[in-house]
């Protein structure tokens, strides 16, 4: 029998969902009454979407753990999908969003916050202009909106295992650049005509990225530059240098979504390889909790979209870019003590360390159990590769999207105190973690490895 075998993975999480029921009275005694509101129960259906077992209501954290209605504590390595990366209760982050809140929390103004921030992130990754909005995905709308002004073409490439939010024109697979048919819509609501200008083509694979823009008609390149969302992909060397060359030969522009990747590294890989870029995209993390997202732009973007501006006292019509909540006061005040105050060079070294004391772990584990697996590692991030080679493409790394693997795992984990990442990620340590939080996590892990080796 296989290792991951669903005889032996089923009755071990059949005992763990009843655990886990056990465990959270008052949640579950919440969600009947939530269902009466919300669908489902939840103000956001991903909060019970991501998660075999239900949701838990949650009263409060500190550092790296939160609790629920229920008192039961959680080490944190999912961190809200790493758009939490600061922990709990920072002093340092609540004091400017405390004083600022006192102060007034939107404007339809700039704040002084917006120039230090601004600032901070073109020191980190070298873009010189930023522009702010309110979350990630709506940065990716107007890279995607600039681009196709700028070039006056129509086509987006994008690389397959991506995600970018969820923005019709990405939510599309299918139509890559060998295929007669065009790209169609992955999920329900999106219509054939806004992925009709998709075109998906392999990560680290710069033959058929250039197939894609020989038609000429391509105004974006929009790249992870690394997969994040199937697992891992590290780009292969010289490929985000080679793709953004090619790209600008084309025409086109070329724009790096670091949404996940400066949460792993200080600067993100724009800023740890110099790498170059038209436009970053920037969200989660970064904004210390608070919605916020960011993109940064070339000097010559920058001119383009001052030139462009669209608005009610604009005679010409130009691009429309922005919204009514977006560069708030409260949120860019948010992110300026996070930059300053938390994610630090010398605190991204340290959850580096963290990250790599995980990823040890983790090979010890499956060292220990002789598996053909090793543990991913970038930075602050690690979980189980289920193969013995890193991927390097989307088909690769979806192998270790494992859906009863996992869902035993989070659910055995958060039984004895730890909330996994989702499926699609990997654990990842915050600026609040310990090395007693990343030692219990590889506990926990091992309990359950042996537990499924001797079912
Ligand atoms: C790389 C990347 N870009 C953009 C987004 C969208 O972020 P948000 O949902 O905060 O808008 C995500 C979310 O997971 C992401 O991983």
């Amino acid at each position: 029998m296989d290792f991951l075998d669903r005889e032996r993975l089923a009755p071990l999480y059949a005992r763990e969902l009843a655990l886990f029921h056990a465990r959270i009275p008052k949640s579950l005694a919440a969600r009947e009454i939530a269902r009466g509101f919300m669908p489902d129960g939840v103000p956001m259906s991903w909060m019970s979407a991501f998660f075999s077992h239900p949701p838990v209501f949650v009263d409060a954290g500190e550092g790296s753990i939160f609790r629920d209605v229920d008192g039961n504590a959680f080490i944190d390595f999912n961190l809200a999908d790493l758009s939490n990366t600061v922990g709990y209760g920072n002093t340092a982050v609540a004091k400017a969003l405390v004083d600022c809140a006192t102060r007034g929390i939107q404007y339809l103004q700039p704040s002084m916050d917006a120039i230090a921030v601004s600032a901070a992130l073109a020191a980190r990754t070298q873009m010189p202009f930023w522009q702010y909005t309110g979350t990630a995905s709506a940065a990716n709308i107007e890279a995607i909106r600039i681009a196709r002004a700028y070039t006056r073409r129509e086509k987006v490439v994008l690389f397959t295992g991506k995600y970018h939010g969820h923005i019709d024109t990405t939510l599309a697979k299918g139509g890559g650049p060998e295929s007669n048919e065009p790209a169609r819509p992955s999920s329900m609501g999106v219509s054939a005509r806004a992925t009709a200008d998709t075109v998906n083509v392999a990560f680290n694979d710069l033959d058929q990225l250039k197939a894609a823009l020989d038609k000429g008609d391509v105004a974006l390149v929009l790249i992870e530059p690394a997969l994040t969302n199937c697992s891992l992909v590290l780009p292969d060397a010289g490929f985000l240098e080679g793709a953004y060359e090619m790209t600008r030969a084309a025409g086109a522009l070329f724009a790096l979504d670091e949404t996940h990747t400066l949460q792993m590294a200080y600067g993100g890989l724009i800023g740890e390889r110099g790498l170059e870029a038209d436009i970053l995209t920037l969200g989660k993390g970064f904004g210390a909790g608070v919605p916020l997202g960011a993109y940064g732009l070339t000097p010559e973007l920058a001119r383009f979209i001052d030139k462009h501006q669209d608005g009610d006292t604009v005679p010409e019509p130009g691009i429309a870019l922005g919204g009514t909540t977006y560069a708030n006061a409260l949120s860019l005040a948010g992110a300026r003590a996070m930059l300053d105050e938390v994610a630090t060079s010398d605190a991204h070294s340290r959850i580096a360390k963290l990250g790599a004391r995980l990823a040890d772990g983790l090979d010890g584990i499956i060292a220990r159990h002789g598996l053909p697996w090793r543990a991913f590692r970038y930075g602050p991030r690690s979980g189980f590769c289920l193969s013995p080679t890193f991927p390097r493409t989307y088909g690769e790394a979806i192998r270790s999207v494992h859906a009863d693997f996992y869902n035993l795992r989070h659910t055995y984990l958060a039984n004895r105190g730890i909330w996994d990442a989702i499926v699609s990620a990997g654990p990842q340590v915050s600026f609040a973690h310990t090395e007693q939080d990343v030692d219990r996590y590889i506990e926990v892990c091992s309990e359950l490895m042996d537990e499924i080796a001797a079912a």
